[in-house]
């Protein structure tokens, strides 16, 4: 996610079992070849003999861009680089991204995501997976198939849907049974996105899609345990208790501790803001934090702001609840 998650964040949230693979934010493709230091910021896991996370979870690189032969040689660069997978971007609905005829703007014609897909797929000669990952549409979901079977004739690997069209940007609801009719008819895999914070909508979204597997977004920035928590359902039927506040608040912590050796530390605080944003929709203690800091520009104050109020409550207790009904998702 751009602006969102980079490197210091996949290791966070990969150092828990939960996600199979990560992908980077967009390398955006204009019509040069970028040079490989543009690639190792996007993802300086290419510098490590294994593309992954500290914790050994695979690290794709996404790029954005329309003109097929600038995506080739990019896809090629990235793949010389050491690349594992190749994600391309047809969701992106920033107006800047739109305009410059990147990102969603493509769902507008079948075959341009046809022609971006097919590039890069033939630039990377089965080396590497080359994946798609599209919205519904752009102002409505009429080329919604259309798109998405592009992808699949271009030589994707599996398909990642958001399941909302440009126009309705991240309004909820994301229109998961609209997957499940893509999913009908592409014999590639289809991985379901949108608004999936909760276990509840990870059922949700599965049972309307009819998909195996999920990708997550900012679920994941408002519950680091998201992944985890959706893993130990899977595997034993159990429901892991809430995140606690101390879990977040460590990982915030460390989250600003680490970026402090990159970034300026009014850089950090707005990053924090950032993702504590994404907590207090789901979370009290998040919210009531985020009110109280958020005209805090200073980092010290802004970090001790988050600390739990009870250090004795702060121990991460990790009881099992009430087990639900595994067959709610069959
Ligand atoms: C701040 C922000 C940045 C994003 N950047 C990217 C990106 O670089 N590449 C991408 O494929 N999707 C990007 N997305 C979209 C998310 O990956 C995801 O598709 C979308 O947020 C819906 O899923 P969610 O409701 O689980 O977040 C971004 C979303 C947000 C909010």
């Amino acid at each position: 996610m751009e602006g969102a998650i980079d490197a210091i964040t996949r290791d966070l949230l990969t150092c828990h079992e939960g996600l199979d693979w990560t992908v980077t934010e967009f390398v955006r493709v204009v019509d040069a070849r970028l040079p490989p230091r543009v690639f190792y910021k996007h993802c300086p896991e290419l510098r490590e003999p294994v593309v992954a996370t500290p914790s050994g979870i695979p690290v794709h690189l996404q790029l954005l861009g329309s003109d097929p032969q600038a995506l080739a040689a990019n896809a090629s660069q990235a793949i010389r680089l050491g690349a594992i997978g190749l994600d391309l971007n047809f969701g992106c609905p920033a107006k800047t991204v739109n305009r410059h005829d990147g990102g969603a703007s493509l769902l507008r014609d079948p075959e341009r995501v046809y022609r971006a897909v097919a590039a890069v797929a033939d630039a990377a000669a089965g080396t590497v997976p080359v994946t798609a990952k599209v919205r519904l549409g752009f102002a409505d979901r009429r080329l919604a198939l259309a798109c998405a079977q592009a992808a699949e004739a271009g030589g994707a690997h599996h398909l990642v849907v958001h399941a909302r069209t440009r126009n309705e940007g991240y309004r909820p609801p994301a229109h998961w049974e609209w997957i499940a009719r893509i999913r009908h008819r592409l014999s590639i895999p289809v991985i379901a996105n949108g608004d999936i914070w909760t276990l509840e909508e990870y059922w949700k979204a599965r049972s309307l899609s009819g998909c195996e597997d999920v990708m997550l977004g900012r679920g994941m920035l408002a519950d680091p345990d998201l992944a985890r928590r959706i893993r130990h359902w899977q595997r034993t039927g159990e429901r892991l208790p809430e995140t606690p506040w101390s879990r977040r608040a460590s990982v915030l912590t460390t989250y600003a501790r680490r970026q402090q050796a990159h970034l300026p530390d009014k850089v950090i605080v707005s990053l924090l803001k950032q993702w504590l944003n994404q907590m207090r929709a789901r979370d009290t203690e998040a919210a009531q934090r985020f009110a109280a800091l958020r005209r805090e520009t200073r980092l010290a104050p802004f970090l001790a702001g988050l600390q739990p109020y009870a250090p004795g409550r702060a121990s991460h207790d990790e009881t099992i609840e009430a087990v639900p009904d595994r067959a709610a998702l069959a």
